[in-house]
């Protein structure tokens, strides 16, 4: 009979303590360690992890072979950008992201497209095989025979599976649903969502295939379940964007395979999702210039974006105006509006202020705070813009260089805008205003 072993583990941290401690010595929570007993399986997963990944004699580094492994193509080469160049074998990807964003969907789209070349476990804890098979036909009229559904949430059952099919690609939806009889506590509690992790890893790096796990979010945005499930896995990815937009961003915040600062750009289609191999068309709505309405040119990942950027101001009728911003940070919008209050005299604090980026983006590069002046300029003014402005604005009232600035210069050209606004035209945001405002009109237009 196996041997039950008992252990107490953190339900904030998932730290393991073979005694009970009053404190957590890896998060410092009290009274947060539980006692769970497993019957031996974690332990001996433990333990044959070991030799898939290490090796007990030290050796010269000159001397360890290493051959450049060949990596799997998803069929988007967007999502194999950010996986610094596609799904490399025998690594664990985590990816997470709010519900409904479309998690399943892309590891569905992934999977029917790697189905051609060989065998992929596509196992849901979610959903049902039925479920997976009408979201299959939304996706594609052709699906290879080489996809096979597994409904299950018995990790020890998929890992069964695993090991007698060896597939090309395993893909968990979710991490935080399976779970296993050796294992004490709840679906998704800290030990299960570890225990099941452990397994699936030891399984990756022992048979050399590559896994990869869905992963919900918290309410503040992390990865639901153990904080070191992060660090347990290869590489983690966080799909993002606005549920009722179209536009999803692939970012990467860990990667022992690639880089972590390349974003992936995709738009939730009828079909499923979608590449976006010019991203301009999802972020901007007007052909020809418009009052409350400016671009800006934003950096994610190493490459540059031109965003449209829109604002009303309109007279205030409460004491303290309104200030409403979706996609960008509150506390800057308040500050450029200080700035703009105090180095161009005017008078914001009795109008309502609204911004708003187009597409669904969140922007927080510093680039963008002269854009947002623009637009916010453009509507007091009531004056459409033909030029762009890119800079950082000061505290008092400069404007300060921002990196890449040729890259996005040259962004904003290819996309036609050629009247440009920088730190190399114009020295103080004052001087913006006297030259593209005041001279065209001196009243405000938006009330
Ligand atoms: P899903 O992949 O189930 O999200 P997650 O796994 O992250 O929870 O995505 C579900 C959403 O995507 C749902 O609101 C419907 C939408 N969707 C489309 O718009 N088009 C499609 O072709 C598919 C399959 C889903
Ligand atoms: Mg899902």
């Amino acid at each position: 009979m196996a041997k039950v072993i008992i252990s107490f583990v953190c339900s904030e941290c998932g730290y393991d303590s073979p005694r009970f401690l009053g404190k957590c010595p890896e998060c410092g929570g009290w009274n947060t360690l539980k006692e769970f007993s497993s019957k031996g399986r974690l332990a001996s997963s433990r333990k044959s992890l070991a030799p898939a990944i290490s090796s007990s004699e030290p050796k010269k580094l000159s001397d360890i072979f290493y051959q450049e492994k060949k990596r799997l193509l998803t069929g988007f080469s967007e999502l194999d950008m950010v996986l610094g160049g596609g799904i490399v074998k025998g690594s664990v990807t985590l990816i997470a992201g709010d519900p409904g964003i479309g998690k399943s969907t892309l590891l569905l789209q992934t999977a029917i497209h790697l189905s051609k070349t060989g065998t992929i476990l596509y196992v849901s804890a979610e959903e049902s095989q039925e479920q997976i098979k009408l979201r299959s036909i939304r996706i594609s009229s052709n699906i290879p025979p080489g996809l096979l559904v597994l409904s299950s949430t018995n990790i020890d059952e998929i890992i069964d599976h695993i090991t007698s099919l060896s597939p090309l690609l395993v893909v968990v939806d979710s991490i935080q649903t399976v779970e296993s009889e050796n294992m004490d506590g709840l679906t998704g509690s800290v030990p299960q969502v570890r225990y099941s992790a452990l397994q699936l890893i030891q399984c990756a790096k022992t048979l050399n295939i590559p896994v990869i796990l869905v992963g919900h979010v918290t309410k503040e945005g992390f990865v639901a379940g153990p904080m070191m499930l992060s660090h347990m896995v290869d590489t983690v990815l966080f799909l993002e964007g606005d549920k009722f937009m179209q536009m999803r961003l692939l970012r990467s915040f860990k990667n022992r395979f690639g880089p972590v600062d390349e974003v992936g750009i995709f738009s939730m289609g009828e079909k499923g999702l979608l590449q976006v191999d010019s991203p301009y068309v999802l972020f901007s709505h007007q052909t020809k210039p418009v009052a409350g309405s400016s671009y800006v040119v934003t950096i994610e990942g190493t490459r540059p974006f031109v965003v449209e950027i829109q604002s009303l101001v309109v007279s205030s009728k409460f004491s303290l105006p309104k200030r409403v911003s979706s996609g960008i940070d509150s506390r800057r919008l308040e500050l450029l509006l200080a700035v703009l209050q105090k180095h161009c005299k005017l008078p914001l604090d009795t109008m309502d202020v609204f911004v708003n980026v187009a597409g669904g983006l969140r922007i927080s590069d510093p680039a963008s705070d002269l854009g947002i002046c623009l637009v916010i300029l453009s509507s007091v003014y009531n004056a459409p813009l033909s030029v762009i402005g890119i800079a950082e604005v000061g505290l008092l009232g400069e404007l300060r260089v921002v990196a890449d600035l040729d890259k996005r210069i040259k962004e904003a050209r290819k996309r036609g805008l050629t009247k440009i606004i920088s730190p190399k035209t114009h020295t103080t945001i004052r001087d913006v205003v006297s030259s593209q405002f005041i001279t065209r009109k001196n009243t405000y237009g938006s009330t």
